[in-house]
């Protein structure tokens, strides 16, 4: 795999081949897991973070995004997955949209059309990768031309995670400072180059179906109601300087115990909500048995969990088949793929598939 790719997103840089006659753009983005977690809000218009976030970017699970400009539209037309979509969904896009044309001084509508390869709204990042997409596709066909930086505050807007799934490998995402615009302009997330690690990530898809509570609804319950979430958000930042420091060894085990307590102490601040959010299921507790026991075997294997039931485990390359099958064996039925880490969002040039 060529890492060099990754770190710049060729969304905008030069691949005007991609955009027909400026009036339309295809892109494409992957979603990413974060090892450090962003969770809650300071400023919900905005979508600023409370806290820095830390991620790696995937191989699989794409979503293919294009949007078209149609002067004679009096609404956007927003098609997920083959269907229209409605309610949230479609208001989120909608509202991005009109960022995009204010950013851009114009206000023709557009037809978006997207398609993930995974459930939306199963906890597998599908907002992510998403949002990114969306940016990069709708910011070509509007005209703008955004560095990567302004592309990421962009994806932000969308979702806070999508800012990462701009860059490819791994990406820290700030939080940023002051408020209003000082926040708007300071929060966006940058690659961190990481040319030698390249650690596989397991995912265990223990439930694809949609959950029952959204990210948006969950962390903001978190933070008003749950006592855990300032003393999590603290330990946060501690999380983050050792996670810098392990990946900069090339120390995977000390990655993978890093990201699983930031992880599990961010579940602890959601089962201390009130009322509580509960996403782990039981196979997703068998699953974390099993990452145990590998453990005890001699295995380095390490979890993470998002706004789900799914888990996803870091590893060595060379022993992800030997994760994989434990986890399957501990929750038989679900499903399992190995991930590595994959490139940054970019245009899509008419004659990809
Ligand atoms: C648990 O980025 O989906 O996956 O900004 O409200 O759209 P919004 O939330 P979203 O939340 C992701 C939360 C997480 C952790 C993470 O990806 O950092």
């Amino acid at each position: 795999m060529t890492i060099d790719h990754e770190m710049v997103p060729t969304g905008l840089t030069g691949l005007t081949g991609s955009t027909d006659s400026g009036h339309g753009a295809t892109a494409v983005a992957h979603p990413n897991i974060a090892l450090i977690k962003y969770w809650g809000k300071r400023d919900e218009r905005l979508i600023i973070p409370y806290v820095d976030s830390l991620s790696m970017t995937l191989d699989v699970f794409p979503t293919h995004t294009t949007v078209r400009l149609d002067p004679e539209a009096r609404t956007d037309d927003v098609v997920l997955d083959g269907r229209p979509a409605e309610g949230e969904p479609r208001r989120r896009v909608v509202l991005f949209l009109d960022l995009v044309r204010e950013w851009a001084g114009r206000d023709e509508r557009a037809a978006v059309d997207t398609r993930n390869a995974v459930p939306t709204g199963a906890g597998l990042a599908s907002s992510a990768s998403g949002f990114a997409a969306l940016a990069v596709a709708a910011s070509a066909a509007y005209g703008l031309d955004l560095d990567p930086t302004a592309l990421s505050r962009l994806a932000r807007r969308g979702s806070a995670s999508a800012s990462r799934s701009i860059f490819g490998g791994f990406a820290v995402c700030h939080a940023g400072r002051g408020v209003g615009e000082a926040a708007d302009l300071s929060s966006f997330a940058e690659p961190v180059p990481l040319p030698d690690f390249d650690p596989a990530l397991v995912v265990a898809l223990v439930n694809a179906g949609p959950k029952a509570v959204s990210s948006r609804a969950a962390m903001r319950r978190t933070v008003e109601t749950s006592p855990l979430y300032r003393a999590w958000a603290t330990s946060s930042k501690g999380d983050l300087t050792d996670v810098h420091a392990a990946l900069r060894r090339g120390d995977l085990e000390a990655v993978g115990e890093i990201a699983e307590r930031n992880a599990l102490g961010m579940h602890a601040t959601m089962l201390a909500a009130r009322p509580a959010v509960r996403y782990m299921s039981p196979a997703t507790v068998a699953v974390l048995d099993g990452v145990l026991q590998l453990r005890k075997d001699g295995v380095a294997a390490y979890a993470t969990m998002d706004a789900g039931p799914n888990v996803k485990v870091l590893c060595h390359p060379e022993a992800a088949p030997r994760v994989a099958e434990t986890l399957l064996a501990a929750a038989p039925g679900c499903s399992v793929l190995t991930a590595r880490r994959g490139p940054g969002a970019r245009l899509r040039s008419a004659d990809e598939q």
